[in-house]
């Protein structure tokens, strides 16, 4: 069954009197286990995407089913109890919080909000997923400021997967770090995938990244979906002057072998 399907999406803002097309009727589906790479220029609508499909700005148009539920309908209790399966990594989502807050707290708020392991446990399960992400238990009672960028995102990435997601929403997750911290990160992404079967929205200005990482790539376009295929299909061989421009910006891009998700990074 298809995990998620967005249909006819639209979301304008008004700002100075102009209106902004951000998202407009944007159509597409994730089948589970599925990394579906979202390209585009800075400011085509990716962001304002990936938060209406996190709930945290509601569409002006538009449905969205994710694992068989009418995703933008949904509230209060239900929202609550279906929203530990869609998970968001962001550029710096731990920047966000208070900077003095233990990365235990971090790892515990999702499993006692969602109630995913009983209090008894939380300690062995936030070692566990410390250990999962590749960092040593003892970082629980490091402050998030002692914590380098990538063990941040490392941290994040912990947190995401803490309730069990069916769908991560990565939004310029590995954007921000060096090229061989970024390699690593991605090399973990797509191990939990293999691993667990999760399905991300992996949102990125950069083809490099998403190459690495996708199997289908989705262009868009001043708030446009302008084009969509298998990931080599797009980078190989772009259609729209978007995904074109898009290509010619990463340099050597289509030169280097494209043996599908990962293997050459
Ligand atoms: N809260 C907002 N108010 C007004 N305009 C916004 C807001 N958020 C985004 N926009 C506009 O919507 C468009 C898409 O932005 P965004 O989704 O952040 O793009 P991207 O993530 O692809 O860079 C841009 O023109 C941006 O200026
Ligand atoms: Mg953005």
């Amino acid at each position: 069954m298809t995990l998620l399907a967005i249909e006819n999406l639209s979301k304008r803002f008004s700002s100075g009197g102009r209106a902004v097309a951000a998202v407009g009727d944007v159509s597409l589906t994730l089948e589970p286990g599925e990394t579906l790479g979202l390209v585009g220029a800075s400011g085509s609508g990716k962001s304002t995407l990936a938060r209406i499909l996190m709930r945290l700005l509601p569409a002006d148009a538009g449905s969205i089913r994710f694992e068989g539920e009418d995703w933008l309908s949904l509230s209060g209790t239900d929202l609550r109890r279906h929203r530990a399966r869609m998970q968001m990594v962001f550029q710096d989502v731990l920047g966000a919080f208070n900077p003095r807050a233990t990365v235990a707290s971090v790892l515990d708020d999702p499993l006692r909000i969602h109630d995913i392991v009983p209090k008894a446990g939380r300690a062995q399960e936030i070692a566990a997923l410390l250990d999962r992400v590749g960092l040593p238990a003892s970082y629980a009672g490091r402050s998030i400021r002692e914590v380098s960028g990538g063990q941040r995102q490392r941290i994040a990435i912990a947190r995401a997967i803490a309730t069990k997601p069916s769908l991560i929403v990565l939004d310029e997750a590995v954007s921000a770090l060096d090229v061989s911290i970024r390699g690593r990160i991605l090399e973990l992404l797509v191990e939990l995938q293999e691993e667990r079967g999760i399905s991300y929205l992996f949102v990125s200005h950069d083809l490099a990244v998403l190459r690495a990482v996708s199997h289908r790539i989705a262009v868009m376009e001043a708030g446009r979906l302008v084009e969509t295929g298998p990931m080599r299909q797009v980078i190989e061989n772009p259609q729209s002057p978007a995904a074109k421009a898009l290509v010619n910006a990463v340099p050597r891009l289509v030169t280097q072998p494209t043996e599908g998700p990962f293997h050459d990074v």
